[in-house]
């Protein structure tokens, strides 16, 4: 089988993307720094499949680094590259930071594909590259906005770049997989998401809340333009997406591409609101959060979904898991983690 490199393997989704292409059979090695992650990840996906896959660690702004491990590991077929710096509010604060590790860890990858006779690409993007979309669902050729931060604008440029080297490169074969928000953690309770600090994300400081590690949600925000007020967004199961990237990795393999560099909405189609995001919660844990309403949050979109025909029909993948299912997953992670 195809030996896949997973940079950010060890990460959220990192870790539930190799545990899926394991269990397909793929050869993976892995590539993290453990910038925001740990070394047990590996005891996780080693419980879940049986099998521990290779692992490097290794900082990817290190171009030497990155040229030994190819010159090293020159039968790599595939690479998911989901290594990146993610915290929104951090990237205002420090971009250069931000600029350094997500676009030029991405060039020094990409000139070693281009050394290698073909090569498959798979690239983290996000949502956030539509800002407030015009119109809901979002498809894929809703205009691309100026980005809100410079962690949005690292998946923009990013995007440009691996289109400007497809276009010129024909043995690189790429796929852009613009992620709504993922949310859970994998059945097993093995692997799951591990925020470092005060979570950024909604879930995991739900979660947080629950088991009495934060007082209480803020709620950003219930009198924007929706039916209760809060935030819609477009919540998918980290396994349903992990799944995406193992189908999106073969079309390329099998050479069942249309262009050589395209791009797919991950997401379920169903927008759901912050409460309605609570509501589901309190529904599978039993738990009775702790929230109070705030005023809006800086730069936060009203409301954001995807629209799911080009990926259910072209790539051939669709959402299985709900809501209900994410939440359940991520407070049983929650528990779990906390010893509870
Ligand atoms: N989680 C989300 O809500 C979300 C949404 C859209 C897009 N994305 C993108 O998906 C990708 C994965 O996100 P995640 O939530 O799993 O994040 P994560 O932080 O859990 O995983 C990223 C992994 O990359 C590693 N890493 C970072 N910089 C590195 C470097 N220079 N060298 C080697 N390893 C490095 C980290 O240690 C971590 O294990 C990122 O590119 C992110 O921007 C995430």
């Amino acid at each position: 089988m195809s030996k896949i490199l997973v940079t950010g393997g060890l990460g959220f989704i990192g870790s539930h993307t190799v545990v899926e292409l394991q269990n397909e059979g793929y050869d993976v090695v892995i590539i993290d720094d453990l910038s925001n992650s740990s070394e047990n990840v590996l005891d996780g996906i080693t419980a879940i499949t049986g099998k521990t896959p290779v692992f490097e660690k290794l900082d990817l702004k290190d171009k030497a680094g990155v040229e030994a491990f190819f010159a090293k590991h020159n039968d790599v077929k595939g690479v998911i590259h989901f290594a990146a710096s993610k915290a929104v509010g951090e990237s205002v604060q420090e971009p250069l930071l931000y600029y350094e590790n997500n676009i030029g860890t991405l060039v020094y990858i990409l000139k070693e594909l281009k050394k290698l006779p073909s090569a498959s690409f798979i690239f983290s993007s996000s949502c956030t590259v539509y800002g407030q979309a015009d119109e809901l669902p979002i498809t894929e050729n809703a205009p691309v906005k100026q980005a809100e931060s410079p962690y949005g604008n690292t998946k923009q440029i990013g995007e440009e770049i691996i289109k400007d080297t497809c276009k010129v490169t024909p043995s690189l074969k790429a796929i852009a997989l613009r992620y709504f928000n993922p949310v859970g953690a994998h059945e097993s309770v093995e692997i799951g998401e591990l925020p470092i600090g005060v979570p950024q994300n909604l879930v995991p400081f739900i979660t947080q809340t629950a088991i009495g590690l934060r007082e209480e949600l803020s709620v950003f925000g219930d009198d924007y333009p929706t039916p209760d007020g809060t935030c819609i967004r477009d919540y998918i199961h980290v396994v349903d997406l992990a799944k995406a990237h193992v189908v999106a990795l073969k079309r390329l393999l099998d050479g069942k591409n249309k262009e050589n560099y395209e791009t797919f909405n991950l997401g379920t189609g169903k927008g759901s609101s912050v409460l309605e995001v609570v509501q589901a919660f309190e529904r599978v844990s039993g738990e009775k959060l702790k929230y109070k309403i705030v005023g809006r949050r800086e730069g936060d979109i009203i409301s954001a979904y995807a629209d799911t025909n080009k990926a259910n029909n072209e790539l051939g993948w669709k959402t299985e898991l709900t809501l209900d299912d994410a939440m359940r997953s991520a407070w049983n992670w929650e528990k779990k983690v906390r010893g509870k």
